[in-house]
């Protein structure tokens, strides 16, 4: 292993599950927290998500000997599935259980967190500002070596390159939610970043069992959201201009190219509230009878009506009680 200290910025959803990952891939990981409050909310975070890290894989023992398995397995946790065995799931069992235990750290110091650092990797809330403090308190306390990445989905490292006395060695690694099954790392450089450096964050993901998807420029939305948003945004207009209804237009999508889930399943996934906000962002949001206009009314409809999706048990499909 390349990189022996890990420690991620942030305790939120996505930061414990980049933490987590980085220790049961056997590295140091300390998470840097900002209070005690902090600690409170994130160490019931840590265990709700190693508990889920820890049920994915002893359910993967059933997928062994299945041909489906191959597509299901959890990719963040299983590195060769064609040679998984269920011997070799009860050692990953154990060794992540041993890992959990010994190697993740929760620090409120930022010296000590920092210290020996090989990569640094802030996962806080989506505020620039509170994104620009940390960088403005942590900058002189990183060594020559250590690497600053941001998890950051909407905003671009050059926005904030100047703030981390370390431009050269500062760039985005962007993970996805529930990081154990869909392991990507869309990793994407400014205009300053060496690119050394971005080769060793390439491998810095590999070694925590991410796919690295390569970016060559800036992208605001990366590589999947950039196809993702206008392809999403498209079905709702066919919805919201009455051209068709979510059921025939996810059957069109999955008849037509083979994929496994049509335009309104993956909204229930993403969850309403999240492409309200989308919507809302866009500039002919409040333009009376626009396309984008109707669907953010017809999303708050649904939000109101508490249908946000698969998580509240029902969005545009019925997944059952919660
Ligand atoms: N949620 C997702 O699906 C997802 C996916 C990919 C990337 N991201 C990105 O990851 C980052 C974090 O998102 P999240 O969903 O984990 O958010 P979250 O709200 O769950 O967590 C944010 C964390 O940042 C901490 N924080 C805020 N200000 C801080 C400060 N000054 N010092 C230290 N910690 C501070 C908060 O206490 C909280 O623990 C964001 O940049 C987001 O864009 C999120």
């Amino acid at each position: 292993m390349d990189f022996n200290k890990v420690v991620v910025i942030g305790g939120g959803v996505l930061g414990v599950q980049i933490g987590l990952l980085s220790a049961y891939t056997g590295h140091d990981t300390t998470f840097l927290l900002r209070s005690e409050g902090s600690i409170g909310r994130t160490t019931p975070k840590i265990e709700r998500y190693s508990g889920l890290i820890l049920s994915a894989l002893e359910q993967t023992k059933g997928l062994i000997g299945n041909p489906m398995g191959t597509y299901t397995y959890p990719k963040g946790l299983i590195r060769d599935w064609n040679s998984a065995t269920l011997e070799e799931i009860d050692r990953l069992v154990g060794e992540a259980k041993r890992n959990f235990a010994e190697k993740v750290h929760i620090e409120l110091d930022n010296a000590k967190a920092l210290a020996g650092a090989d990569i640094v990797i802030e996962s806080m809330s989506e505020d620039p500002e509170a994104k620009i403090g940390i960088y403005r308190s942590i900058r002189d306390l990183m060594e020559e070596k250590t690497i600053l990445c941001t998890n950051s989905s909407t905003m671009l490292p050059s926005r904030f390159a100047e703030y981390t006395g370390r431009p050269d060695r500062y760039l985005a690694l962007h993970f996805a939610n529930t990081i154990w099954k869909n392991n990507t790392a869309e990793i994407m450089g400014h205009a300053g970043t060496d690119p050394a450096v971005y080769e060793r964050v390439v491998a810095f993901a590999q070694e925590i069992n991410m796919i690295p998807l390569q970016l060559h420029k800036e992208q605001p939305g990366y590589i999947l959201n950039s196809m993702l948003v206008p392809f999403l945004s498209a079905a709702q207009g066919l919805w919201a201009n009455e051209v068709a209804d979510p059921e025939t237009i996810d059957l069109t999508w999955r008849l037509g190219t083979g994929a496994a889930a049509g335009p309104f399943q993956i909204l229930d996934i993403v969850g309403l509230e999240t492409a309200y906000n989308i919507n809302q962002m866009k500039p002919d949001a409040k333009e009376e009878g626009s396309t984008i206009n109707r669907i953010g009314k017809l999303l708050k409809e649904k939000i109101d009506r508490g249908e946000t999706g698969v998580n509240a048990g029902k969005g545009f499909y019925d997944y059952g009680k919660k």
